[in-house]
């Protein structure tokens, strides 16, 4: 079989690529060369959080690669930007999940909408856990919980949004020191 025959692209992010691994429930993550040290630091860390079931389950790491549970949904991004309605049991298992990382001795961090996938039964599973033991405190899951109350699940708020305008708002957000609370406090 030819290798493109075997893996289906299914994300891009700022470090790596995945594919899901055909015939397989096995995601692929493969580093780009800049960033292949962080493979060992996220594999470390998915070993902390082995069989808890907010996470995909490592199976193998290399110098660039992890290999791990394809988890079958839609990212929280996605939903935004295909209209999938998000509820508070959403939000309240991403806060579960984040409790039971800290409980393990981690400092959960870059929780943003494309690192968590909504499962068509109304799970959550969280990927992308390389930076679970940085020091700093990330405040991106509380101001995004903040805007779930304070815009989203009012019934004017839409429910679907362009995907220019997400990351629109993402780049605010992380480039410009965007800060949410002061706009919070003008509403
Ligand atoms: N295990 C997985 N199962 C399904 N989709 C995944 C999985 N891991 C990553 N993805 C998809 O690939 C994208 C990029 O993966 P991610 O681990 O966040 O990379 P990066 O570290 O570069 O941000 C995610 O936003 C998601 O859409
Ligand atoms: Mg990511």
């Amino acid at each position: 079989m030819e290798k493109d025959e075997l893996l289906e692209f299914i994300g891009k992010g700022r470090s790596a690529v995945v594919f899901k691994m055909k015939h397989t429930n096995k995601a692929l993550k493969i580093f780009f060369p800049t960033c292949a040290q962080i493979a060992k630091e996220e594999a470390d860390i998915y070993r902390v959080l082995e069989g808890n079931v907010y996470f995909p389950r490592l199976y193998e790491a290399g110098d660039n690669y992890l290999v791990m549970d394809y988890i079958q949904g839609v990212t929280l991004f996605d939903c935004l930007a295909q209209g999938i309605e998000l509820n508070e049991l959403v939000i309240q298992q991403v806060d579960k999940a984040l409790l039971s990382a800290k409980r393990l001795g981690l400092n959960p961090s870059d929780i943003h909408l494309k690192n968590i996938i909504l499962l068509p039964e109304g799970k959550i599973k969280i990927i992308d856990v390389a930076r679970f033991r940085q020091t700093k405190d990330c405040r991106q899951w509380k101001d995004l919980k903040k805007a779930f109350f304070k815009f989203y699940k009012k019934n004017f708020f839409p429910k679907k949004i362009p995907v220019f305008l997400l990351n629109f708002i993402a780049f605010l957000y992380k480039k410009v020191s965007f800060s949410l609370p002061v706009v919070y406090t003008l509403f």
